[in-house]
């Protein structure tokens, strides 16, 4: 059965659209098809993280007005053949995202997994990927900012009636967190109040595959690259322990 998964965040820049080429690229690396939708209108970049730039002057918004069919509009992969994007529109109105569910209830006749990009914060990025969603993960740092915020994300996606919310913490300093210099993971599950997910490390290989525009997964099979390979596991439902950040 196929699973529509957003990932959001309270406060900006903690590793959403990292996470969702990261994790999507391992999904399609399994074998299985995965549409990867950037849902930050306005402010779209999955196509850099995920090397797909420039492929198409279609986006979701061109679906929901009725211009081009999903088929159309998704961008394909020549190198990952089975993942595929779906961009976000420069601007929308707001009277089209009521239609956003359907468009990613028929993309999931299509894909076996469908992940969302959400904007942050708690606007309408979130709460249209969210009630699409079968799964939420809220994105997180253990700065103490991120994690109030993060929170509140939680709990939205948890009113808004999500299926499952669970957490991701990312940009992880042991260094930092071994010395109390900032909260914890376990703070983290204390504050945030989500099932944890993956816990990522810090690793500059996730800034400088972006920049390349070259996915991670396919320059190093440890550290970030390996716990976003975890979390992909975890989602089909394998059981995988926690891996210990040194
Ligand atoms: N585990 C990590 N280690 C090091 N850098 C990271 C890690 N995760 C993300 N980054 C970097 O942090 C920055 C923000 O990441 P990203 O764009 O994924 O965040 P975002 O939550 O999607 O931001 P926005 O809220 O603007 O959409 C990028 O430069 C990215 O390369
Ligand atoms: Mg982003």
């Amino acid at each position: 059965m196929s699973e529509s998964i957003a990932v959001g965040s309270g406060k900006g820049g903690v590793g959403k659209t990292s996470v969702v080429a990261g994790v999507s690229t391992c999904l399609a690396a399994m074998g299985y098809r995965v549409l990867a939708v950037d849902a930050d209108i306005g402010l779209r970049n999955l196509d850099i993280v995920l090397g797909l730039s420039d492929m198409t002057a279609l986006d979701f918004g061109d679906v929901l007005r009725g211009n081009a069919t999903l088929e159309r509009a998704v961008v394909y992969n020549n190198t990952t053949e089975n993942l595929c994007l779906l961009n976000a529109p420069f601007s929308l109105e707001e009277s089209y995202d009521a239609g956003f569910g359907k468009m990613i209830e028929s993309a999931k006749e299509l894909f076996d997994y469908c992940i969302i990009d959400c904007a942050a914060g708690l606007g309408r990025s979130l709460r249209m990927a969210t009630s699409a969603a079968d799964r939420v993960l809220i994105v997180t740092t253990l700065d103490k900012t991120s994690l109030r915020d993060s929170a509140l994300a939680v709990e939205l996606a948890v009113n808004l009636g999500a299926p499952k919310v669970e957490m991701i913490v990312n940009r992880v300093r042991p260094r930092i967190t071994a010395k109390a210099k900032s909260p914890n993971v376990d703070d983290a599950i204390d504050i945030v109040r989500a099932q944890l997910i993956g816990v990522v490390p810090e690793d500059d290989r996730v800034i400088i595959s972006a920049n390349r525009e070259i996915p991670i997964i396919t320059q190093a099979s440890d550290g970030a690259a390996l716990v976003y390979y975890n979390i992909a596991r975890r989602i089909i439902g394998q059981q995988v322990p926690l891996m210990k950040i040194k």
